[in-house]
């Protein structure tokens, strides 16, 4: 049973289509697989069939109902904003201890992949950040990066922050953006002077999980 947690230098960098690529494919090689969204912002009525919990419960084959979505996602918020201000519009609070709880839940799976919310410092309460939620679980986490111009400074930025708080990243990933200034793999090459012994996966634009890389290697 291994657990990975899913996380990103930003919102809308591809945490989502990773999750959901490597849930098929570890699925694909006979493994169970529970992918968890336990946090997630801008989720209504009119976005619950393009939300993060469907594509992931989609990408489990269950189907989507109350029942899934509560279990998988169990903090939910209208508003799409960082989570800290989307729980104070609903007179909420996230409470850490039970994200831990839930996040670290005794289920028999092969593997556990946890989706974070925006970016990897994003706050989630008055006092905790999605590190501070990732350096409690104790497990590796997968960064999800894109290709757009500024990129690197932003990933070698999360990375260093990372690590100071004790948060072990096991691979980056460049999920590509569609604007690339240069080929994914100058982007690779130049992010590898400075990322240590990380591995570092391309993952090119694709219009099907089908398509793309092999990620299993990724997790443990
Ligand atoms: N390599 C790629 N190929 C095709 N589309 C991509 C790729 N990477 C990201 N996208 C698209 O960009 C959009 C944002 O990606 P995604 O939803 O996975 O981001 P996220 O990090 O999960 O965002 P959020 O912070 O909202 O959870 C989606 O429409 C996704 O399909
Ligand atoms: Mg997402």
């Amino acid at each position: 049973m291994t657990s990975t947690f899913i996380t990103a230098t930003g919102t809308g960098i591809g945490k989502t289509l990773v999750t959901s690529v490597l849930t098929r494919q570890l699925r694909a090689r006979g493994k169970t697989v529970r992918a968890l969204k336990p946090v997630i912002s801008g989720f209504t009525d009119e976005t619950l069939a393009e939300s993060d919990t469907a594509e992931l419960l989609r990408a489990m084959d269950r189907p989507v109902t109350p029942e899934t979505i509560a279990d998988i996602s169990p903090w939910r918020f209208a508003e799409p904003i960082s989570p800290d201000m989307a729980a104070i519009r609903e007179g909420r609070t996230i409470d850490f201890l039970k994200l831990i709880e839930f996040s670290d839940g005794p289920e028999q799976t092969d593997h556990t992949l946890i989706e974070g919310v925006g970016g990897a410092f994003v706050p989630l309460t008055d006092n905790h950040t999605v590190a501070d939620w990732i350096a409690e679980l104790s497990i590796p986490a997968l960064l999800v990066c894109g290709s757009y111009l500024g990129t690197l400074s932003h990933t070698i930025a999360t990375l260093e922050a990372l690590n100071n708080r004790r948060v072990r990243v096991t691979g980056i990933i460049i999920s590509e953006s569609p604007d690339s200034p240069v080929p994914l793999a100058e982007t690779q090459a130049s992010l590898g002077r400075f990322v240590g012994t990380v591995e570092i996966a391309c993952l090119p634009r694709i219009s099907s999980w089908q398509e793309a890389i092999d990620l299993t290697g990724l997790v443990g």
